[in-house]
């Protein structure tokens, strides 16, 4: 193998080892707080569907289907990124939601940032990047 391949080699490996790293740490961060904060009311899938959610009215939001109700910023979109961060930091009572969807206040930025990741992830059709469909809160 001549010089210049070795080196060709080295950067692809180089790039190979640490690109999807990144992300995949991100991703695994994503599912473990959403496993152990979120499980419960928003279910295993994102369905709403969770073990503490039969009941509840407005129902846990429906992560699947990546709609939502909050324009928190008021740009005229629901559910961009800065939305989905104010409502899990403030808790969707703050822009007139259910009380039930608390305030994550105590969770870093990346942590939220890792959150609105795994969300997005969750919705088996998702909107246009960074914004999402008007959710039905079925009251
Ligand atoms: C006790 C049940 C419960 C838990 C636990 C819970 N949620 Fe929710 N969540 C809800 C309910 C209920 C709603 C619907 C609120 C409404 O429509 O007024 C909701 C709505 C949401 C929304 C929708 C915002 C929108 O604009 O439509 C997001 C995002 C969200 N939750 C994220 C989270 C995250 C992230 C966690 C974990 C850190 C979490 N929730 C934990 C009950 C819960």
């Amino acid at each position: 193998m001549t010089d210049a391949r070795t080196a060709r080699v080295a950067v692809l490996f180089v790039l190979a080892a640490h690109a999807p790293p990144a992300r995949a740490a991100e991703t695994s961060r994503g599912r473990l707080l959403y496993a152990s904060n979120c499980v419960s009311c928003h279910g295993p899938t994102g369905q709403g569907d969770g073990p503490l959610a039969a009941g509840l009215r407005p129902p846990p939001r429906n992560f699947a289907k990546g709609e939502f109700a909050f324009d928190t910023d008021k740009d005229g979109r629901a559910g961009t990124d800065a939305d989905l961060t104010n409502v899990i930091r403030q808790g969707a009572a703050a822009y007139g939601g259910s009380p039930l969807m608390a305030p994550w206040g105590q969770l870093g930025d990346d942590d939220v940032h890792a959150l609105v990741a795994y969300i997005r992830r969750l919705a088996h059709h998702g909107g246009p990047a960074g914004g999402g469909r008007a959710a039905k809160r079925g009251k």
